[in-house]
Order: C-alpha cells, then structure tokens, then sequence
C-alpha cells in the first residue's frame, strides 16, 4: 500500500467534486487523492470484512449508512472497502490482537472526522462552538455514524424531529413541553442555533433582532409602525431600539412558555 503525502486542502473532499468520485479514498498519485488514510504504527489496512467476526452487529448495521461505501486502491488495483477503517485506522494489528491500544477511536479524537470534513474544522473554530474540540463531547453524540443517515441520527420522521431529540439528550430545559410552544421549534433547533458553532453568543444563526426578522418582519407603510402580532413595537415603549427581542420583559421565553402565550415569562 502506498501512502501519499498530504495534498493542499484545494484537492480535499467535499470541494464540490462528483459524489462517486468523492467516495473513492485514492490512494494512487492522482489529483483525485483526497485524503491521507490514518496511520496506525505497524499495521496495514485489511477491509472492513475482517471486523465483521467479532463487531458483527456494527458491521451488519453499517449497510445503509451514510459512510458505508468508503473505498481504497489497494497495491494489486483491486477496490477495497474500508468503511470501518476510515475512521478507525488500518486495523491488522488490532484484528490480531482485540485490544484498544492498536485502534483508534474517534469519540475521542475528532481530528479524525476532521480530516475529511474541513469545513467542520472551520465552524468549530468560530467563537461560540459545542466544546468539541476542548474534548467534552464528541461528534457522534450528534452524528450516528454506524447507521443510517449521519445528519438523522434518530432516524425519525423528520429530521427536525429528530435532531430536537438529538440535542434533548443534553439539554431538556429548552426542549421540554411547553404550554405555549414558539412553533419554529418544528423546525427545529437549528432555526435559529448552528450547533457546529457562529459568531455569536449561544451559537445563533444571526444577531439581535435580526433572528426573528427571518420569519417576523412585517414592514409597516404609514407612520414608521412596526406591527408584530398586532402591536405596534415601534410605538411609545419603542421596544424594537431597546435591544434584542428576548430583553428582560420582552421575548425572554424564547423556546417556549408555560404562562404567556407571547413567549414573555
Ligand atoms: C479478534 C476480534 C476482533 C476483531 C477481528 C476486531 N476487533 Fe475491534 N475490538 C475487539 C475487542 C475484544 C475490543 C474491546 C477491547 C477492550 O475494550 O479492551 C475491540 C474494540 C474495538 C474498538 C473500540 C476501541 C476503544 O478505544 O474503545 C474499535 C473502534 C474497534 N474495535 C474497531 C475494529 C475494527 C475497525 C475492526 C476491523 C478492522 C476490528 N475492530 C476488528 C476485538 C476485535
Ligand atoms: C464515520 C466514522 C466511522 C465509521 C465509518 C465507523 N466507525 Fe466505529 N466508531 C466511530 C465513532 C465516532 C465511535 C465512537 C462512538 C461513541 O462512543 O460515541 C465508534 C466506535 C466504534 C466501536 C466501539 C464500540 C462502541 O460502540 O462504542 C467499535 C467496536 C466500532 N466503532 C467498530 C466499527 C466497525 C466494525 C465499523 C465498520 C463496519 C465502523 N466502526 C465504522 C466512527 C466510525
Ligand atoms: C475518509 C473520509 C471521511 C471520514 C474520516 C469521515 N467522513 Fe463523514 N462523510 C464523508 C463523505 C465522503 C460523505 C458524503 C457521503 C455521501 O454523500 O454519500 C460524508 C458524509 C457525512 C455526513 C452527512 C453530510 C450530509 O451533508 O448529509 C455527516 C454528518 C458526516 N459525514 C459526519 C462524520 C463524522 C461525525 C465523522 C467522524 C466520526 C466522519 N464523518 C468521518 C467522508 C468522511
Ligand atoms: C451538538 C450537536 C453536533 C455536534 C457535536 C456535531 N454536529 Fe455535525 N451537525 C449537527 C446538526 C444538527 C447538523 C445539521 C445542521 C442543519 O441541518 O442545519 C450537522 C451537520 C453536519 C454535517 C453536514 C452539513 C455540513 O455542515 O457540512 C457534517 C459533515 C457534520 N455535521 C460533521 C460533524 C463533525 C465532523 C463533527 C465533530 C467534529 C460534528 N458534526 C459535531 C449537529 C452536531
Ligand atoms: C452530548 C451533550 C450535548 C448535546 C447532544 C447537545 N449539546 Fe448543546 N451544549 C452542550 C455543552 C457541554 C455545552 C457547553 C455548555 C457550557 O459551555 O457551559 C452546550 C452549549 C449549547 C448552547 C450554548 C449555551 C450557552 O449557555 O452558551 C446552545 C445554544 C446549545 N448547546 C444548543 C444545542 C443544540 C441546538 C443541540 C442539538 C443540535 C445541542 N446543543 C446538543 C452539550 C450538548
Ligand atoms: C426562535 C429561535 C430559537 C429556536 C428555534 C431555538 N432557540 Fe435556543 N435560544 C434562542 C435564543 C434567542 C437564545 C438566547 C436566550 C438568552 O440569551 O436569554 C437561546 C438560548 C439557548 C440556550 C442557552 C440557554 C438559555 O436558555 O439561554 C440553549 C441551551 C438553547 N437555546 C438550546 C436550544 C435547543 C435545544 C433548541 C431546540 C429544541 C433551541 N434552542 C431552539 C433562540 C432559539
Ligand atoms: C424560522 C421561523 C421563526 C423564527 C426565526 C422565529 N419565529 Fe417566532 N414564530 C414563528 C411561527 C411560525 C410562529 C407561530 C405563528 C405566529 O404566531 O405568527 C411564531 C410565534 C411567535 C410568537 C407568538 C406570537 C403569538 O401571537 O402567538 C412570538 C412572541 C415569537 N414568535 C417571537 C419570536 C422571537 C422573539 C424570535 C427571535 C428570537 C422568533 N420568534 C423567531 C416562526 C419563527
């Protein structure tokens, strides 16, 4: 097997390539090499059947998943398929030996995932991010990636749903039920939040009013009124100029409310 030196991110995945061209892993000096398979001191790549004698209910499950059809070139040209290895490393020693020490994990080492997706890098470097990089929580506490669609972890109906339940896991507070329930949140979480991370503070997708005006701006003719369900906030209170619309005594139960149905306390 020969091992390339790293191309320049140019030539990196997910830089609008075709899909199946994507999905080849090259390891032949071609243009289209796109990544650097991990290393492992030692060992070499033996294709994901070799993991399926004693992970068989990972390996069985990994069919329909969003990285199942990763592929490597070996040194006779024949076509391998190292789904398993592309994140967990080249897997000869370890498939001898069983032990943690000769495979890696990437729960714990999200460079891994990285390394294909450098435009996660790039959202997880902005200023408010998930802690992922710091290590307190790992890229599959959101992504499943031994089954079904990566980016619908829970596998439900929609993916608004299911991406709700992916981050009730950790914060209940915002997706409790509510009895008045801001009704974006069918939408989902990332209406308003970009859980990689953004520029600003709670990780939202854009600041101060600015959020709500995506779905609430109601552009008044007459009088320099500003209606939002029915009252005017540019009136005697002037609330709009005040700040963002989930100040103290405005907006403030953003996610939703047991007592007002303005979303206020
Ligand atoms: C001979 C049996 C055997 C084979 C074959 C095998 N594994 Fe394992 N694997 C184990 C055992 C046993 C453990 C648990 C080690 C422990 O907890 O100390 C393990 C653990 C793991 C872990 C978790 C490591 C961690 O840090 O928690 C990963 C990832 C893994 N294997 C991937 C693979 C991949 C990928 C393949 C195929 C290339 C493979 N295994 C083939 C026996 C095997
Ligand atoms: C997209 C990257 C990716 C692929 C592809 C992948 N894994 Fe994993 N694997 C992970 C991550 C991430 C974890 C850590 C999961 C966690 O604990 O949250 C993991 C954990 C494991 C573990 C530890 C046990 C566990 O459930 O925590 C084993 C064993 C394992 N993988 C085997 C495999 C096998 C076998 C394949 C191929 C059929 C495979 N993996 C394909 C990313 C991947
Ligand atoms: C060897 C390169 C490689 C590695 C390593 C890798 N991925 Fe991927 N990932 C891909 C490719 C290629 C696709 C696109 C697959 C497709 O479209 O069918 C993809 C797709 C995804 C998607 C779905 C994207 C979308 O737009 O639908 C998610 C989410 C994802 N990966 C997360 C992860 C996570 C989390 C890890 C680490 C545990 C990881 N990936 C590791 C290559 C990789
Ligand atoms: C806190 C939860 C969370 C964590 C942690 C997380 N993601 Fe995501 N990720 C999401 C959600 C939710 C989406 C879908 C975003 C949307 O629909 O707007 C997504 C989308 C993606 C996509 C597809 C869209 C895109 O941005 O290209 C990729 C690839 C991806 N994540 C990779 C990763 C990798 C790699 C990591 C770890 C370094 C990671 N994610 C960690 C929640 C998370
Ligand atoms: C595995 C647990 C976990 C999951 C799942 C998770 N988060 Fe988080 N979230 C955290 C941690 C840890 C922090 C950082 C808290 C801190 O720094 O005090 C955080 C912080 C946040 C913050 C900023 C809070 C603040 O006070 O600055 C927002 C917003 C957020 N998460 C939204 C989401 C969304 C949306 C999802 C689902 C896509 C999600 N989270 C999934 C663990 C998680
Ligand atoms: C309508 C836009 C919107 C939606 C949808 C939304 N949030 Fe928020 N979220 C906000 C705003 C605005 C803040 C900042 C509140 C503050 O600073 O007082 C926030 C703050 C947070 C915080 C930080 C703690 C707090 O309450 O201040 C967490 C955690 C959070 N949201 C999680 C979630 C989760 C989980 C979902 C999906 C179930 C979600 N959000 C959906 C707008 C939204
Ligand atoms: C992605 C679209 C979307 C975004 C962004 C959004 N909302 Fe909403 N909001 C809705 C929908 C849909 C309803 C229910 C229909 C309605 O009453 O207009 C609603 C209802 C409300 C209500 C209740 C109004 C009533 O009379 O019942 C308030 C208050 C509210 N939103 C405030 C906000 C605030 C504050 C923000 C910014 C943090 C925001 N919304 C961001 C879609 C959104």
């Amino acid at each position: 097997m020969r091992l390339l030196p790293r191309f320049s991110r140019r030539t990196l995945l997910l830089g609008g390539l075709a899909a199946w061209a994507v999905l080849t892993v090259s390891c032949t000096l071609t243009d289209r090499a796109i990544v650097m398979p991990l290393q492992i001191p030692g060992a070499t790549i033996v294709g994901s059947g070799a993991c399926t004698k004693c992970h068989g209910s990972i390996t069985s499950g990994m069919h329909d998943a969003t990285h199942a059809r990763l592929m490597l070139r070996d040194d006779a040209g024949q076509m391998k398929n190292v789904s398993c290895e592309s994140c967990h490393g080249p897997g000869s020693l370890h498939a001898k030996a069983g032990t943690r020490a000769t495979i890696i994990n990437p729960k714990v080492k999200p460079d891994t995932c990285l390394q294909c997706h450098t435009n996660t890098r790039s959202e997880f470097s902005l200023p408010h991010t998930h802690p992922v990089l710091a290590g307190k929580i790992g890229c599959s506490d959101c992504h499943n990636p031994h089954q079904g669609d990566a980016n619908n972890p829970g596998g439900a109906r929609t993916l608004a749903a299911s991406t709700n339940a992916t981050c009730a896991k950790c914060h209940p507070a915002q997706t409790s039920h509510f009895v008045f329930t801001h009704e974006v949140m069918r939408e989902g979480c990332v209406a308003c939040h970009a859980p990689h991370g953004t520029v600003n503070d709670k990780m939202l997708k854009s600041r101060g009013a600015s959020l709500c005006y995506q779905c609430h701006f109601q552009p008044q003719a007459s009088n320099n009124q500003i209606f939002h369900g029915g009252f005017n906030h540019a009136g005697g209170q002037a609330n709009i100029p005040a700040g963002t619309c989930w100040n103290a005594g405005c907006h403030e139960a953003v996610h939703g409310s047991n007592v007002n149905s303005n979303l206020r306390y």
